[in-house]
């Protein structure tokens, strides 16, 4: 089954790219935003709602799927498509995060990590091959390796014992990996040094894989830090490879990603903040809670043409949003990702057209960010 990435325009001033990667479920256009479906739904987000706001692929989590409802569950069901009834690409994460930054960790050693649930505190144990059964079972269109995420900040022994880990562990995923309709997506890890993130590099491109990502970034690092290595990371894999950060989506980092050479993100930062009455709008991001609203029976964003923009008001989104009434968040979640999705349409009309950094300029400038 073909992956297959197709470079078609390279930004005039810039790395950023525009592209299309193939997968069995449909094309994707590529710089993209996957919005996160960690248990088998976006929250709040039906899938009709989803293809409404042209969401062309969404990630889904192992670690979570596997705890609940099982793997085994959704294999029955025919699969993570079948089960949640989307039809388009899905890319699940390993877990080889979640265990990290969820789980009760026991032990980490060559064979795998040993964790207890974060839901009951049941004894769990995940390997690369363990790894790969589940996404195998969950059959995702993109799957993710088995990596071990250095937490932030980290000594640099410990850092390179863990890319070197994720190298052999990369290499258990790939034999372990017998479905032909899925990519297997190496993960680059080597926290914020330079000669780590090369090592790392050099060692998974080794392998020839349908896609690479950056991890290990976002992990609590100051924003310098984490553009310092976005300056030189990209530029380490594969031109003719699509290139995934992992874990990152304010509309800044996707910018700021794009133009280094990024193309595919995932955050639950806009679906998250929106649940809490956070709203982008054209002019930056506002809290719907503040008082100042109570009486603004204006759209979220003026300049936004989502179906909540064109039917509800501030006011009455702040009433749901302080009631808890569930419409609050089912309108803010579409709202948010409406908005970022448009951007990166934008984004990607603005590189074919030669315009990227001014787009961008115009976009930050309003939104009251810095260059
Ligand atoms: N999500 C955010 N960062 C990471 C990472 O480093 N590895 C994996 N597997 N998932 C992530
Ligand atoms: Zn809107």
């Amino acid at each position: 089954m073909s992956f297959e990435y197709k470079l078609k325009k390279n930004c005039c001033d810039t790395k950023a790219r525009v592209g299309e990667l193939s997968t069995p479920h449909g094309k994707i256009d590529t710089p993209i935003f996957m919005p996160v479906g960690t248990k088998a739904t976006v929250k709040s987000m039906s899938p009709e709602e989803l293809e409404e706001i042209k969401s062309q692929i969404i990630l889904s989590n192992t670690y979570h799927l596997y705890l609940r409802p099982g793997h085994e569950l959704i294999e029955e069901a025919g699969g993570l498509h079948e089960f949640m009834n989307w039809e388009h690409p899905i890319l699940t994460d390993s877990g080889g995060f979640q265990v990290f930054s969820l789980g009760d960790l026991n032990e980490i050693t060559e064979k795998g990590v040993t964790f207890q649930s974060h839901l009951d505190g049941s004894k769990h144990f995940i390997s690369p091959e363990k790894s790969i059964e589940i996404q195998m079972s969950l059959g995702a269109d993109i799957i993710m390796a088995f990596d071990e995420c250095a937490p932030y900040p980290a000594k640099r022994d410990y850092v390179k014992n863990s890319l070197e880990r994720t190298t052999r562990w990369l290499e258990r995923c790939i034999a372990a990996h017998t479905r032909d309709d899925q990519a297997l997506f190496g993960i680059m890890q080597g926290g914020m040094y330079r000669d780590l993130r090369e090592e790392s590099a050099q060692q998974i491109t080794q392998f020839d894989l349908p896609g690479y990502a950056i991890g290990g970034l976002s992990v609590g690092e100051p924003k310098e830090e984490m553009l310092e290595v976005l300056d030189y990371a990209p530029d380490l894999l594969p031109e003719d490879k699509p290139r995934y950060l992992m874990g990152v989506g304010t509309p800044f980092d996707l910018f700021e990603g794009v133009m280094r050479g990024v193309d595919m993100f995932d955050c639950v930062f806009p679906t998250r903040i929106a649940r809490n009455g956070a709203v982008f709008t054209s002019h930056g991001r506002i809290t719907i809670r503040n008082a100042k609203f109570k009486k603004d029976f204006t759209p979220l964003d003026h300049e936004c043409d989502c179906y909540v923009c064109n039917n509800y008001t501030r006011g009455y989104i702040r009433h749901l949003i302080k009631r808890n009434e569930i419409l609050g968040l089912r309108l803010t979640t579409y709202h948010n990702l409406y908005f970022l999705l448009d951007m990166m349409e934008k984004i990607r009309q603005a590189i074919k057209e030669d315009r990227f950094l001014e787009y961008r300029a115009q976009f930050y400038k309003k939104y009251g960010l810095e260059e």
